[in-house]
């Protein structure tokens, strides 16, 4: 059973356990193209899958998935979590999605990207946060470099979407370095 049931605050966002009542428009937000690039996938989801999605969440402790909530007027922004959460390896892969593109450039991916390094580290006792990234995702790199992320190397040709090829960085954060940040 996956218990990271929680809520975490920050200065302009609440993060809460994925529910039921995010079904919806993750599942639209995992479906609008424009993203596919940015999120690195090509394929729509039924509703049925997005709802098997949802259960394997429920019983698998790999992954940790938060509904993104802008703090003053509460409405859902985004999701993000971990996943391939290893208690051997004390690693995990972050990812994040603000789906509602309104609320990009205005500083809820730095407060949430925060907010989870702090849980990674700090609660699940992480030693290593790893990210997988788009080279042509200028903001999303901009956003890790900003928090310290360093990077590890580039898998070439990593994902194929939209008939092309994707090259991906290799990005991650130490818990030694996390420590030294401000
Ligand atoms: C990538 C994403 C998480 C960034 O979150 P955000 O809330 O938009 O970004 P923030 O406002 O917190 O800004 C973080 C940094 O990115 C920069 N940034 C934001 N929008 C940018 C843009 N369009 N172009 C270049 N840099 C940008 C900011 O300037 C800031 O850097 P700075 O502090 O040096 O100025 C968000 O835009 C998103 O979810 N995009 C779609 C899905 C996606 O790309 N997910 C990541 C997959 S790896």
């Amino acid at each position: 059973m996956n218990t990271h049931k929680l809520e975490m605050n920050a200065e302009q966002i609440v993060l809460r356990s994925f529910s039921e009542a995010n079904l919806e428009k993750s599942r639209k937000w995992a479906n609008t193209k424009l993203l596919h690039p940015l999120i690195l996938r090509s394929s729509f989801v039924s509703n049925e899958e997005h709802r098997m999605w949802y259960q394997n969440l429920l019983v698998d402790p790999s992954k940790i998935v938060f509904a993104i909530h802008e703090k003053s007027s509460d409405i859902y922004i985004g999701n993000t979590g971990f996943y391939n959460y290893s208690c051997e390896h004390k690693r995990a892969e972050f990812w994040i999605l603000i789906g509602e593109p309104e609320f990009w450039g205005k500083g809820f991916g730095f407060s949430t990207l925060r907010l989870m390094l702090q849980y990674g580290f700090q609660e699940l006792s992480l030693n290593k946060i790893c990210i997988l990234v788009s080279v042509k995702n200028s903001p999303a790199i901009r956003l890790y470099q900003r928090c310290g992320f360093f990077t590890e190397g580039i898998l070439r040709k990593h994902y194929y979407i939209k008939n092309e090829y994707i090259d991906v960085y290799s990005m991650s954060l130490l818990r030694v370095e996390y420590n030294e940040l401000d």
